[in-house]
């Protein structure tokens, strides 16, 4: 039975870079057999202007219905100005929530035709290989209570709260070390056990499941330490597991070592391996509309979303050969430019890849 991919553009730059990715599975299906039925929804800014509010009913429903998800962006100028409540990230928020996606998997990999992009010095990250594993759908992005309240004195006051319960941070743990296992056998979980308690008992449970995994080694770090680490001597990590809220800060730090955001997919998993696929940079407002983006970290979500959700690795392998085929030849988005090298659109990088997926075909 053919398995079912929902589409979610969104907003920014989102439409362009999911337009080259469906391109590629697109020409998977056509002409190597790939059995998918491709669905589209709205979410974000685009399902605001279109309906009011940033997850339409029908979206979630056909999310949940799906065998996985791929989304380009949401956000944008636009929706600034809106409540936090509607805002088009509850819709990206929603959907994590909703699918209960609790584990977002990070990789930050340093393309060794990219080597240049980076603004650390290639010997510091040639050969960078991270794998973030981000808690998704707990944390201080989901804690009760939560708001802006106004004091007695009439001051008003902010508040959120970070709270993990047990199984909460066993699980992703368990994700964490079952993925270390398939690479460097190396885990460090990234708390701030010396000051606040949450986290304490994150360090806890973290040695508890680690101490079930005695081929994997554990580290425990403080996140300040583990930012400065990243930039400092970022090779010394495999698989790194943290909270929502410093997976989101510490993704961002890792993808940048590599020189390219762009370059980067990301998987957000629930307990059987359904996902939802997304490229870890966000909507873009400055560069949406201009042709310029870089489409390759949502092609190689494409990849993640064949592996990961389709068990479809030979499928998955063939993308990732692809994109390795269209950086060898020297094409090169903007973003990832350097000189000698040959600029190209979002949409000359998508059709690029397309041809390096036919020639073996
Ligand atoms: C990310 C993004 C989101 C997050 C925003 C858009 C809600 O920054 O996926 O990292 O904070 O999780
Ligand atoms: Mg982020």
């Amino acid at each position: 039975m053919s398995k079912k991919i929902l589409i979610l553009p969104g907003d920014g730059i989102g439409p362009e870079i999911v337009n080259e990715a469906v391109k590629a599975l697109t020409c998977l299906r056509d002409d190597f057999g790939l059995d998918v039925d491709l669905d589209e929804a709205l979410v974000g800014g685009a399902a605001i202007d279109a309906t009011g509010g940033p997850l339409p009913a029908t979206t979630l429903e056909l999310a949940k219905e799906a065998d996985a998800v791929l989304l380009g962006a949401v956000g944008g100028y636009k929706w600034e100005s809106l409540d936090i409540a509607i805002r088009p990230e509850k819709g990206l928020l929603g959907l994590r929530a909703g699918l209960d996606l609790f584990a977002n998997l990070r990789p930050a990999i340093l393309y060794p035709q990219l080597a240049d992009a980076s603004t650390l010095k290639p010997e510091v990250v040639s050969g960078l290989d991270i794998l973030i594993v981000r808690e998704l759908t707990g944390g201080i992005y989901f804690g009760q209570p939560r708001g802006v309240r106004t004091l007695d004195s009439g001051e008003r006051e902010g508040y959120n709260t970070l709270a993990y319960r047990e199984s909460e941070i066993e699980r992703i743990c368990r994700v964490a070390f079952d993925v270390a296992g398939k690479r460097g056998k190396h885990v460090c979980s990234v708390d701030k056990a010396n000051v606040l308690e949450c986290t304490e008992l994150w360090r806890e449970v973290a040695t508890r499941i680690g101490a079930e995994h005695a081929d994997i080694e554990l580290h425990h770090m403080y996140v300040d330490n583990a930012a400065m680490q990243l930039v400092r001597e970022p090779k010394q990590f495999d698989v790194m597991v943290t909270t929502n809220m410093f997976g989101d800060i510490l993704s961002d730090c890792a993808a940048m070592l590599t020189g390219s955001i762009g370059m980067l997919p990301s998987a957000s998993l629930d307990e059987n391996g359904k996902g939802m696929y997304e490229p870890i940079h966000g909507s873009a407002p400055d560069i949406a509309g201009k042709g310029i983006a870089n489409p390759l970290a949502t092609i190689l979500s494409v990849a993640m979303l064949l592996r990961y959700s389709l068990n479809e690795a030979a499928m998955a392998a063939r993308i990732e050969r692809a994109v390795d085929e269209v950086l060898d030849d020297g094409l090169r988005t903007t973003d990832i430019h350097s000189p000698g090298a040959t600029e190209v659109g979002t949409e000359a990088m998508g059709d690029a890849v397309v041809e390096a997926l036919r020639a073996r075909a």
